[in-house]
């Protein structure tokens, strides 16, 4: 070898080293092995696993387990098992690339909680917060051949959520691999401006360069249809985009942007990043805007769960809820209390729902025996941070929230000692004066409160600061700290007629509302006559029934009934919105009873994805589909009086008829009637409700008394990618519904479909969540169906009904 070949040589190694290949993320949520049970030897990665379970994630434990007093959860928890599991999984990688000086990284959208990582039996990792997503480099611990990675999961200390948690690996995970200089994780910040006719995209490249080569940073914006419209250069650059689509409710316009980072003339890495154009404001006098139209946020909070299938996240279960709430009209959601998994952020992003991205429900003082309190001084400044770094970039994000409820509004306020039934009710007492903040003085609780909000505009000032408060007092501690931008309320509606006087030139919005309590399929007469339960927080509750009234008439002693939050919101020009509790039924928190009950009440549509009634009042102020909504059903006793609720839209007027017989045309009165009632006497037959604009019928339904149950009717609620959600239905021999069956409904499955969880809404059913029968509820109940096949359900006296999935 000649002399002056070895520098060539070397540069060409050096190349080499330093460029690698491009990022891989492949997710690696396949082949894990689970047991509950906890042992140090489980890290070690020659510990024989053979006989733990297979699975994939993300996956929940606690779904899988019996409903009991005993569970540590209580029934504010959901009363399901916690524990300590393990996760295993055997995994090799492309040691050449490592050769190269690349990096190997675990992510995990979520492990709840505590969670400790190792690979080969060395600890890579801690992380208390359930709902962080967090990424090790595991670089340094990989080695040639097979590597063992193995999580230890820790839930058994508990109550430590409100509410619902799950346990286990229950978001997806991924390994990436990426050469020596790549885009650092979570290390792109695209902000966009949308002037009149044009947009402005500012970019942010965060690089990983160890070894500090020359590398460069390109950019390319590419619109839906995948055409280039906009390049720049650089670690911070700067495009221009003439007459861009905007990103709105309606028609959710995203862009994404291609970063590329070239070593040499190559490529070696590459991200992609989501982004919109929209301009959005928050007015202290006029609302909310969103391109310049006026528009209210029609928002619900929504917990993370889903229902049967507990939180292991899934992309169909996921979009079903969407789905179903965008249909209602709903156009925000509000991720309380934690942060969401990124898919719904995605989702939202492409379906066009406005996110408010809430961080904690507490910061030091707990509400729960064993909550994130506890980690809070050590870990909130990474928690807070981490979840604006991987979520500033969603367009749909139009705010933060700092805090839910939390006991630093107030001086003094401890719930240490309090049931989580209890430190929840006293969340929304009133608190006295001497626990607010003085005039003139800057309390902890505000320096606090400061301190959170600088963090959030560290990475972020595009968007205002809220927490969900329910000291509607100008000197509550958070507000006093002036870092809230968007005053949020928790309720406390009575106070806002206040807010321009309290909370001069700020915009406001209810971050929470509403909880109305609400059982499907059950009601309560008169309907006009208001249910408060508990009538105050300190008194128990108690109905044999352990249900709530479907018509609009019940609800908890701090909130509300539908109807009357949303007329506030309606007629008050300065409310930007608001975010009822909650959209979906969600595991935990079963105000106003405990256990047996197990699963809330507050949902406008159930646990088991069915609509309550009250579903379609939105439906009628909130879309202009014309629709109408007649109800309850009509089985009850010969002269029983019943009251029939009626929502419409898009009419001027509806007529009733029982059997044919005009009951009388209603009309609502004005803008601040949201339904039209006839009291009548029960006689079997058929009710229909006609509505009609300027005469000519716009809209009929009938209900007809069923007969004796006769079958089962199946029929695809939703049907995803991966999974079909499957109705049946009690149903007499004409096909109406029977509102009172209770039928034990067997699911039993041919070809490749499996039943993996069933469902009925009701909030005290026993019955274990993955039992593949289920009894009808009201007449309905639901399987949720993994693969292709024959899907078969029975019951005692009625036939077999089948249904396939292709
Ligand atoms: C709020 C709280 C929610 C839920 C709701 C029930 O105080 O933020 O988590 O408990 O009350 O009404």
């Amino acid at each position: 070898m000649t002399n002056y070949r070895l520098p060539l040589l070397l540069a060409a190694l050096l190349f080499n080293l330093l460029t690698a290949q491009a990022r891989e993320r492949k997710n690696f949520d396949a082949s894990w092995r689970f047991m509950l049970a906890d042992s140090a030897v489980m890290a070690q990665p020659d510990y024989n696993d053979s006989h733990w379970r297979l699975l994939d994630v993300p996956h929940d434990w606690a779904i899988e387990g019996d409903f009991s007093a005993g569970n540590p959860s209580g029934a504010g928890g959901g009363a399901l098992p916690g524990g300590v599991g393990w996760y295993r999984k055997s995994f090799s990688l492309p040691l050449s690339l490592n050769g190269e000086g690349g990096r190997f990284f675990l992510e995990f959208d979520g492990v709840y909680m505590n969670s400790t990582v190792y690979v080969n039996g060395k600890e890579v990792g801690h992380r208390p917060y359930g709902y962080s997503s967090f990424e090790y480099d595991i670089t340094p611990y990989v080695k040639e051949g097979d590597n063992v990675v193995a999580v230890r999961v820790d839930n058994s200390d508990q109550p430590n959520s409100r509410w619902y948690s799950g346990c286990g690996i229950y978001r997806h995970v991924w390994l990436t691999t990426t050469a020596p200089v790549h885009v650092k994780h979570w290390g792109t910040h695209v902000e966009t401006e949308l002037l009149t006719s044009i947009g402005l995209v500012y970019i942010e490249v965060e690089l990983e360069n160890p070894q500090g080569v020359k590398a460069q940073v390109e950019n390319t914006l590419i619109d839906r249809e995948g055409r280039v419209v906009g390049r720049s250069k650089g670690l911070r650059s700067r495009m221009k985009v003439s007459h861009p689509f905007g990103w709105s409710c309606e028609d959710p316009y995203t862009y994404k942007v291609r970063t590329q980072v070239k070593v040499g003339g190559k490529v070696v890495d590459e991200v992609e990043t989501m982004t919109g154009f929209r301009r959005f404001r928050f007015d202290p006098e006029t609302g909310f805007s969103l391109n310049g139209v006026s528009m209210k946020l029609n928002g619900v909070c929504e917990h993370h769960d889903f229902g049967c299938l507990g939180a292991a996240l899934h992309e169909d279960a996921l979009h079903r809820k969407l789905v179903k709430l965008k249909a209602m009209g709903v156009n925000a959601i509000r991720s309380s209390h934690n942060p969401p998994a990124p898919e719904l952020l995605n989702m939202c992003d492409t379906m066009g729902f406005i996110v408010m991205d809430e961080s904690f429900d507490m910061w030091r003082r707990k509400k729960t025996q064993n909550d994130y309190a506890r980690f809070f001084d050590e870990w909130h400044e990474r928690d807070l941070s981490d979840l604006i770094l991987r979520d500033r970039n969603h367009p749909c994000i139009l705010m933060w929230s700092i805090g839910n409820e939390v006991l630093e509004q107030w001086s003094n306020a401890e719930a240490d000692t309090l049931t989580l039934e209890q430190a929840n009710l006293i969340l929304n007492a009133g608190h006295d004066a001497s626990t607010l903040a003085k005039d003139g003085e800057l309390s902890v609780q505000s320096l606090l409160t400061q301190h959170l909000a600088e963090i959030v505009r560290r990475y972020d000032t595009s968007r205002p600061i809220t927490a969900g408060c329910n000291e509607a007092s100008p000197n509550n501690h958070l507000f006093k700290s002036n870092a809230i931008d968007l005053i949020g309320f928790n309720y406390h509606h009575q106070w806002v007629k206040g807010v321009p006087r309290n909370f001069p030139g700020k915009p406001f919005i209810f971050s929470e509302s509403v909880s109305a309590l609400q059982t499907r399929g059950y009601y309560m007469m008169p309907s006009d006559s208001i249910y408060t339960a508990p009538v105050q927080w300190w008194l128990p509750y108690t109905d044999p029934s352990f249900m709530c009234s479907s018509y609009d008439n019940m609800h908890a002693s701090w909130s509300s009934t539908h109807e009357e939050l949303w007329d506030v919101v309606k007629h008050n020009d300065f409310v930007g919105g608001q975010f009822i509790w909650t959209g979906f039924d969600y595991i935990g928190e079963p105000t106003p009873y405990g256990f047996p009950a197990r699963s809330s009440y507050f949902g406008i549509i159930d646990l088991a994805g069915f609509p309550k009634d009250v579903y379609y009042m939105y439906q009628s102020e909130w879309t202009r589909e014309p629709m109408i909504h007649l109800f309850p059903h009509w089985n009850w006793l010969p002269g029983q009086t019943i009251d029939l609720w009626c929502y419409y839209n898009r009419a001027d007027e509806v007529e009733l008829f029982i059997n044919g017989k005009s009951q009388g045309v209603h009309r609502k009165a004005d803008s601040h009637q949201y339904h039209v009632m006839w009291r009548v006497q029960f006689e079997p037959g058929e009710i229909k409700a006609v509505s009609r604009k300027n005469g000519q019928v716009v809209k009929e339904q009938v209900i007809r008394t069923a007969g004796a149950p006769d079958h089962i009717r199946l029929s695809i609620d939703y049907q995803g990618k991966d999974l079909c959600f499957v109705n049946a239905e009690v149903v007499d021999a004409q096909g109406n519904l029977c509102p009172w069956a209770e039928d034990q409904i067997f699911f039993t499955t041919e070809g490749d479909a499996k039943v993996i969880a069933t469902d009925n809404g009701c909030q005290t059913s026993m019955e274990r969540f993955t039992s593949p029968r289920r009894k009808a509820f009201f007449g309905r109940c639901m399987a949720v169906v993994r693969g292709q096949g024959t899907v078969k359900a029975q019951a005692y006296n009625l036939g077999l009904t089948e249904l396939s999935i292709q």
